[in-house]
């Protein structure tokens, strides 16, 4: 079982028969022909969003349907979106209330995740929306959290949603906040999960609906109080209910004195960075699969950054570079999926879903959304699902390159390419490229090559906040608020693409602050 083998161990093995070679700005990339052993089956379902409990009626609209439906559509399972956060160990039900949600106290009422609001019959029947897509429910725990406004918010979350729609119920958000040690939270977190069980009569594999976890980001590092290797040594799953094991991950999870280019560049633009924070999760996953080796590990909060900076930082087109980078290099890890967070005021947030925005005051798609197709085209549909390897490229951390092979077919069926080189437009020196000969085999004849691109560069806002000239698109494709509420357009009518023929070798340029994908053929 791959799980039980050390990632790292399977990583340094794949780079001794990767022939690679790195001269100047170009590089050859060998693709072994049939996937490696070490290869990664990608769940159909890796790509998810994530609303903050108590803003979840703002995503009550037309556009976050559309743009859920952007992603949902590209992929052959429900997108599953996770309610949960802060704010949902705060709430209060009062199904009197006539509004949906009302802030009620807190530290910046009612913008932040750490406000208190109470909730009326109006919230829940949101879960009926987003036909669509799977959620996750949390149910409200922690400090002063009684049991019976526990489980008015489960109870009345699940008949909207229905059962079919459940893909997971988190016991909490953050634990190691609580004033609780691992062992108070686990005890309280199984009673909740055996009032849960009982209410809706769970059995067998149904019963296995639990999310465990749902660590502070970074944990494992920091030594928040506790990890999630001290909740399940304290047998958070000994029903063995659980369904995932969750952590959450900021890429950037300190404030930092000036948010600049430079700084974005190292901290968020940065493979290296990247590895360098996954490793944790990395030894979280291992030790959760030492408990349970079935148990599916999960990112059930994401973001690039947790604190402030602009939006050209958090949430522009140089962060969709990252998040390219990061999913792909979580998905060859054996990590299941990854839930991109949102709260109408978040800079990193996909997408704006109305006025109540702040920065912003009406809804808009933000310059990292575009990254959420590529991932999405990446791990594929139906019969393009597959098994991935990252392939070792020795480009200082800056440029990646990925490869994907067809489930039952074995073959290379597609190379994701990622140049984190830093170029912007305002910079007014020429935007650098790296060009990339891939050495396919004989097996394959032709390839279209697709771009994840922003003429701007890594400050592009996207149309909605930066105008016609700070673009983004995924194959020539752009979603917006202002064009087409989410639904996606072509500015120049069409997909674009370049089809290539294929003898052996493919060259590939790659500019810098882009991303490609090769889809073979
Ligand atoms: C659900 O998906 C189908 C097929 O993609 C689409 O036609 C429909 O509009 C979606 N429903 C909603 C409510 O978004
Ligand atoms: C939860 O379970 C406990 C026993 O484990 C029981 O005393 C309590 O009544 C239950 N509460 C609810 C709201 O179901
Ligand atoms: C839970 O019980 C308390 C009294 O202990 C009550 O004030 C509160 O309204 C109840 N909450 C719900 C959601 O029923
Ligand atoms: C990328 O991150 C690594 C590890 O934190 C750091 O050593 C390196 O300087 C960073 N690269 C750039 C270009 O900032
Ligand atoms: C793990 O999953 C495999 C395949 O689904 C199954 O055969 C095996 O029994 C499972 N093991 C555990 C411990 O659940
Ligand atoms: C790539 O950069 C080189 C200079 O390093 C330049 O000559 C070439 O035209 C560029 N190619 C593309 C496709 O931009
Ligand atoms: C990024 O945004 C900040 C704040 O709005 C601005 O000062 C800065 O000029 C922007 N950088 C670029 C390169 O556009
Ligand atoms: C940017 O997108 C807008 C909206 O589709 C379009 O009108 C405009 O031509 C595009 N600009 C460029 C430079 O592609
Ligand atoms: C592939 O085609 C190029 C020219 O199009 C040629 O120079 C090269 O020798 C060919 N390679 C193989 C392996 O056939």
């Amino acid at each position: 079982m791959l799980s039980s083998l050390p990632l790292s161990l399977l990583f340094s093995a794949l780079f001794q028969f990767q022939k690679v070679s790195a001269s100047g700005a170009s590089y050859t990339v060998s693709i072994p022909p049939a996937a490696p052993t070490n290869a990664i089956e990608v769940p159909a379902d890796f790509f998810g969003f994530g609303y903050e409990t108590a803003f979840l009626p703002h995503f009550d609209n037309a556009f976050s349907e559309n743009m859920v439906n952007a992603i949902g559509s590209r992929m052959s399972k429900p997108l599953i979106i996770r309610i949960g956060g802060t704010s949902g160990d705060l709430v209060k039900v009062d199904l009197e209330q006539k509004e949906p949600a009302i802030c009620v106290k807190g530290p910046s009422c009612p913008l932040s995740s750490q406000d208190t609001f109470t909730l009326g019959k109006a919230y829940f029947e949101v879960f009926k929306k987003f036909p669509n897509a799977s959620m996750t429910i949390q149910a409200p725990m922690g400090d002063g959290m009684e049991m019976n406004n526990t489980m008015a918010y489960v109870r009345n979350a699940w008949q909207n949603l229905g059962h079919d729609r459940v893909a997971a119920i988190a016991l909490g958000n953050e634990p190691n906040y609580y004033s609780w040690n691992a062992e108070e939270y686990v005890r309280h977190a199984l009673e909740v999960e055996s009032n849960i069980t009982k209410e809706f009569n769970l059995q067998g594999e149904e019963a296995r609906i639990f999310e465990l976890g749902d660590i502070a980001n970074d944990a494992a590092v920091s030594g928040n109080k506790y990890d999630i290797t001290q909740v399940f040594d304290d047998h958070i799953d000994q029903n063995s209910q659980g369904k995932f094991a969750a952590e959450h991950y900021y890429q950037l999870n300190k404030n930092l004195a000036v948010y600049n280019e430079a700084n974005l560049q190292q901290h968020v633009m940065n493979h290296t960075a990247i590895l360098e924070h996954l490793a944790s999760y990395e030894k979280s996953m291992q030790a959760v699969h030492q408990h349970h080796a079935n148990l599916s590990f999960v990112l059930s909060e994401v973001g690039s950054v947790i604190g402030g900076g602009p939006t050209n930082f958090s949430g522009g087109f140089g962060a969709a570079i990252w998040a390219a980078d990061f999913h792909l290099a979580a998905m060859a890890r054996g990590i299941k999926r990854v839930s991109n967070t949102q709260r109408p005021e978040a800079s990193h947030a996909f997408w704006i879903p109305d006025n109540s925005g702040p920065k912003t005051g009406r809804p808009v798609v933000q310059g990292i959304f575009p990254a959420a197709p590529f991932v999405a085209d990446f791990v594929g549909k139906d019969a393009s699902l597959g098994k991935v390897v990252e392939l070792g490229v020795n480009g200082q951390g800056l440029f990646t390159a990925y490869a994907m092979y067809g489930l039952h077919s074995e073959k290379i069926e597609r190379v994701a390419l990622v140049n984190l080189q830093q170029w912007d437009a305002s910079s007014k020196t020429t935007r650098g490229n790296k060009t990339v000969t891939l050495s396919v085999g004989n097996g394959v004849k032709s390839a279209v090559i697709r771009r994840l691109h922003a003429d701007q560069g890594w400050s592009a806002l996207g149309y909605d906040l930066g105008g016609a000239q700070e673009n983004v698109t995924w194959a020539g494709e752009q979603w917006t608020y202002a064009v087409d509420q989410g639904m996606g357009h072509f500015p120049t009518g069409s997909m674009e693409q370049e089809s290539v023929a294929v003898n052996g070798t493919v060259k590939v340029s790659v500019p810098d602050t882009e991303a490609v994908i090769v889809f073979f053929e």
